[in-house]
């Protein structure tokens, strides 16, 4: 995956050939107009818009020809000036749709870097396209070399530097998450990870088999052993020059969600390798806050499992121990990332940080609850409103589910400390899946108190998207929330 050079220019000289520059339209007391532009638009003066098909409609787009052989790219801003938000996810859109050229040269006024970067950010994160399976048909063509925002306003080096940093991390989520599980399996998942942290300052611990019987993680040995490709748990530290705080993160790795025994009918079980998302973007985060060099230490968990049914597979009425000694009667093996995350908050405890936060492909219901575009977040408050300012800070969405202890009943088991699943239930499945993952943080499952605050992120719905693109997510693998947590870093540090 390659993405386009990133340029800014300080005023516009002339048109190129076979370049394209993209020039806003908006409406000035009713009547379509050419916004301001720093690029030479006179030629678009006495042109009839309207009966062009032009609007000013946001994502909106018409090509009508320009001076020496380019191209003008009309684009709808609406009549609202654009916050930065709206710029990145304009740069995307325009960059996508213009990816057949070589060249393309956004023309809309910035007020500051930040507008300035957010475009040129957004076309480099827009122009991704998942053809590496494309044998002899073409894939989604993307050409473009160059983006250029031609503005005073110039994002500083370190500015520059940043975009890079973030969209590489986006772009290895999206490449790892789009993989078949046939090539990404437990193994592999954690050698990709390895290599893409070198020279990052990252140090990359990776458990197998007799290494996870002897640390205890029961959870993550459970829902592996009925793969003939065994489990791993990859341990991620970066540990700055300064910086007080401790971030621990934890991903669910599942590389592929059969359901296991208790198996997934055919059309549920399309899409599950993307069941890995949580921990392939906790690793990118983790890489791209270490070449950032925020002062901050984080510890990563990620908990690495293929879940499939075979005869060594674990059953419904097992009983686990997860590594802080709790007893989990499995119910449903489809539940199965809470079983291996289990292990991997209870490692993140011990390591006492000030932050957990957990990213999970937990449950399909929050995408019942909220839709596809937001990921649901819960735990302790003060955890919560970090992450939600993050997301909010880099244009992300997240909406908060209550916590709400009185249903912890549910999973009460007979026989073991605590049930997977209450079989039947059909209601409130993600602030389950949330209550059932706090019995692992610090000592909660003893009662007792800690000074650890946690959020989980349930990205079920948001990992994916099945439907066109939009803004800055393409089609398939979104790479949605390695900026947030980027950005949780950054203010925490
Ligand atoms: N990986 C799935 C959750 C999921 C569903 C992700 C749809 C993306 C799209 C998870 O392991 C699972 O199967 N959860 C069950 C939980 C249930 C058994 C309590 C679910 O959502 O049905
Ligand atoms: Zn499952
Ligand atoms: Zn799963």
């Amino acid at each position: 995956m390659t993405t386009p050079k990133l340029v800014t220019a300080s005023k516009f000289t002339t048109f190129n050939k076979n370049t394209v520059y993209v020039i806003p339209v908006t409406t000035k007391s009713g009547k379509l107009v050419v916004g301001q532009s720093p690029i030479e638009t006179s030629e678009l003066a006495t042109v009839d818009l309207a009966s062009l098909g032009v609007s000013a409609e946001l994502e909106s787009m018409v090509r009508v020809p320009a001076p020496n052989g380019a191209t003008y790219a009309l684009v709808g801003i609406g009549s609202q000036p654009l916050s930065k938000h709206d710029l990145r996810n304009l740069g995307a859109a325009s960059a996508r749709k213009l990816a057949t050229f070589k060249d393309v040269v956004f023309g809309f006024e910035t007020l500051d870097s930040e507008d300035t970067a957010a475009i040129l950010e957004g076309a480099a994160l827009g122009t991704y396209a998942h053809n590496a399976y494309k044998g002899l048909s073409k894939g989604t063509e993307i050409k473009l070399q160059t983006a250029t925002v031609i503005s005073s306003h110039k994002p500083s080096a370190a500015a520059m530097n940043q975009i890079q940093i973030l969209v590489e991390s986006v772009n290895l989520t999206r490449d790892l998450v789009n993989m078949p599980g046939r090539d990404l399996y437990p193994e592999t998942l954690a050698k990709a990870v390895q290599t893409a942290a070198k020279g990052s300052g990252v140090s990359v611990q990776i458990w197998a088999d007799d290494r996870l019987a002897k640390e205890g993680l029961g959870g993550i040995i459970g829902v592996g052993q009925g793969s003939s490709r065994g489990p791993r748990l990859v341990k991620l530290e970066y540990k700055p020059k300064v910086g007080k705080k401790h971030l621990a993160l934890v991903g669910k790795g599942i590389t592929y969600d059969t359901g296991g025994l208790s198996l997934k009918p055919a059309l549920n079980m399309l899409g599950m390798n993307f069941d890995m998302t949580g921990a392939a973007s906790v690793a990118a985060a983790t890489i791209a806050i270490a070449k950032l060099q925020l002062p901050i230490k984080v510890t990563t968990f990620l908990c690495i499992a293929e879940n499939m049914p075979s005869g060594t597979a674990q059953r419904p009425n097992d009983v686990i121990k997860a590594r802080n000694g709790v007893t989990i009667e499995v119910l449903n093996t489809d539940a199965e990332g809470r079983l291996v995350l289990a292990d991997g908050l209870s490692l993140a405890s011990e390591e006492k940080p000030d932050f957990i936060v957990d990213v999970a492909t937990l449950t399909g219901a929050v995408q019942i609850a909220l839709g596809s575009r937001y990921a649901g977040i819960m735990g302790d408050q003060a955890a919560v409103d970090a992450v939600r300012d993050a997301a909010d800070e880099v244009g992300e969405y997240v909406w908060q589910l209550p916590l709400d202890k009185k249903l912890r009943t549910l999973i009460d088991s007979e026989i073991a400390d605590i049930a997977n699943v209450r079989m039947g239930n059909t209601t409130g499945g993600t602030i389950i899946g949330g209550l059932f993952l706090n019995e692992f943080v610090g000592n909660r499952a003893k009662g007792e108190d800690d000074n650890i605050k946690w959020a989980h992120m349930d990205i079920a719905a948001t990992a994916h998207n099945e439907g066109a693109a939009y803004g800055v997510i393409p089609k398939g693998a979104t790479g949605s929330y390695v900026r947030t947590l980027v950005a949780l870093a950054k203010q925490l540090g």
